[in-house]
């Protein structure tokens, strides 16, 4: 596994927003980010957590602007974007990745749940895009980076409700990077199989041996290695990619 701390400068200058960057994938990735020269808005519905990785960021020298704020709220998910323009006078790159992740199968789910989980990976996803693209078309172009997972390529236990929201993703990223490709915004997707973010780590054993045993290399995932594979889909280096989702699942959709 790579923890990439080598700084190649793959993003020096750009803007970048990563939403739901208090935790897990998102703060790796804006932690990567950083190292890698962006100019951050991090945003995030967890006050104390955003605080924190905004003090980090800040200490290591980096500009960064923090906005606290639900993406699955029209004003919010506008004053995220917003941000990055008045702040670095453009927008670059959008990591879509706020999430919540409810396991449950159909009979258990509620509608609630449905809404709940459709509103924060669905419509979140679809505000920040959509004033993403707003801001990019302003300045020429730019790369967009959605979280979708193999939940959202393949059927599994347990994902009545998170499984078809990260379906939307997966349709988000296909349906957006060909309406914009001619005007130079590219987006793609990864699709992270297991990772072993705060609430898989805290998980039984018992839980997660089987879960190991799903993904052919024979363990989870780190959040530094999708956040490599979101750092090489956001960057020039995949100048002629648009519309994948890349799988980060050691190979378990390759069965
Ligand atoms: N962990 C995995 O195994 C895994 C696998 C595949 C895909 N993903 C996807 O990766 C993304 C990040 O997941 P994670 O595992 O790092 O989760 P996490 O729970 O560790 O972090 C998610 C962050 O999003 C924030 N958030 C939740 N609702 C929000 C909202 N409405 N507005 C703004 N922020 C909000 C949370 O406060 C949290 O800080 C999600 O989209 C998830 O579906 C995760």
């Amino acid at each position: 596994m790579t923890e990439n701390g080598t700084g190649l400068g793959r993003l020096r200058g750009k803007s970048a927003v990563v939403t739901g960057a208090a935790k897990g994938i998102g703060r790796a990735t804006a932690e990567l980010f950083a190292r890698e020269g962006a100019r951050l808005v991090v945003n995030d519905v967890d006050e104390a957590g955003l605080e924190d990785l905004r003090a980090r960021l800040v200490s290591d020298g980096v500009e960064v602007e923090a906005v606290v704020g639900d993406v699955s709220v029209v004003e919010d998910a506008r004053r995220i974007i917003a941000a990055a323009v008045e702040s670095f006078g453009r927008l670059d790159v959008l990591v879509a990745n706020a999430g919540v992740i409810p396991l449950n199968n159909v009979v258990d789910a509620t509608p609630e749940d449905w809404d709940h989980v459709m509103a924060v990976d669905g419509r979140g996803m679809f505000l920040t895009c959509k004033f993403a693209v707003e801001a990019m078309l302003e300045t020429g172009g730019g790369s967009i980076v959605c979280l979708s997972s193999i939940s959202g390529l393949a059927g599994q236990k347990e994902q009545s409700t998170y499984g078809p929201a990260k379906f939307v993703a997966s349709g988000i990223t296909k349906h957006l990077a060909v309406e914009w490709a001619d005007r130079g915004i590219r987006v793609n997707a990864v699709a992270p199989g297991t990772i072993t973010t705060e609430a898989v780590a805290a998980l039984p054993e018992e839980y997660k041996a089987p879960m190991k045993e799903a993904h052919p290399i024979g363990r989870l995932g780190e959040p530094v290695e999708v956040a490599n594979a979101i750092l090489f889909l956001a960057s020039d280096e995949a100048s002629f990619i648009t519309g994948a989702i890349l799988p980060v699942d050691g190979g378990y959709l390759a069965q």
